[in-house]
């Protein structure tokens, strides 16, 4: 199975996620082994899981939740309270380590609360120096530079990474960064590359068609 991500990141009001979901439903194919998965902001999960409800290999995700339970946490989205939407949810993406002055512990502790609720964490490494958390099934490397940049990294450099990170046999490896329809296919037909996390090429819904069908 390989899987690709879109990461809406703080864009799209609700009519334009509605335009978004029409444009790619009368484009998307599905594939047997292929699992795309949605990950719009916080208010538009809702709209999103509605949208797709009954595509069933599309699947639904956040980008990120709260490193609290539930409770007095003023602005907080929990694990508890999106789980009856998502399926899977990016944690620790560089912006939020960065903007969100996330730590470790953070992170660790969002990884435990989504596994507790049922959400498969997708945890976002910068590079090998970030913790790779067992109980979670999938690691995304995303280096800061390519992030957003043009600047994708080569596959060489991504599979470097991947054996540097001595990853247990399970995990999932996907990469992120600058990828777009025209350089998707040398990452996702490689057999040790399971996945792609797409930003600012998963804004337009052709675009992200197209990359969900460089897969051979
Ligand atoms: P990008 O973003 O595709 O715009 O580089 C990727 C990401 O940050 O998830």
């Amino acid at each position: 199975m390989k899987y690709i991500i879109a990461n809406w990141k703080a864009n799209k009001t609700v009519e334009e996620a509605k335009e978004w979901s029409d444009k790619f439903l009368s484009n998307y194919q599905p594939r047997a082994n292929l699992t795309p998965i949605i990950c719009p902001p916080f208010h538009l999960v809702q709209g999103i899981y509605e949208s797709f409800r009954t595509v069933s290999s599309v699947a639904i995700g956040s980008q990120d939740l709260s490193s609290f339970e539930d409770g007095a946490y003023t602005g907080e989205v929990t694990a508890k309270s999106l789980s009856s939407f998502i399926t899977y949810a990016l944690i620790g993406h560089s912006e939020r380590r960065t903007y969100g002055n996330e730590s470790e512990n953070t992170v660790a502790k969002k990884v435990s609360l989504a596994k507790k609720y049922g959400i498969e964490p997708i945890l976002c490494v910068r590079n090998e120096n970030d913790n790779i958390y067992s109980d979670s099934d999938f690691i995304a490397y995303e280096p800061v530079a390519a992030i957003g940049t043009g600047k994708n990294e080569s596959v060489d450099t991504v599979l470097a990474m991947r054996e540097k990170m001595d990853l247990p046999a399970q995990m999932k490896f996907i990469y992120g960064g600058s990828v777009t329809s025209e350089n998707s296919s040398s990452y996702i037909n490689h057999e040790l590359i399971d996945g792609l996390l797409v930003g600012t090429a998963s804004l337009d819904p052709l675009h992200f068609c197209s990359i969900l069908e460089s897969i051979r």
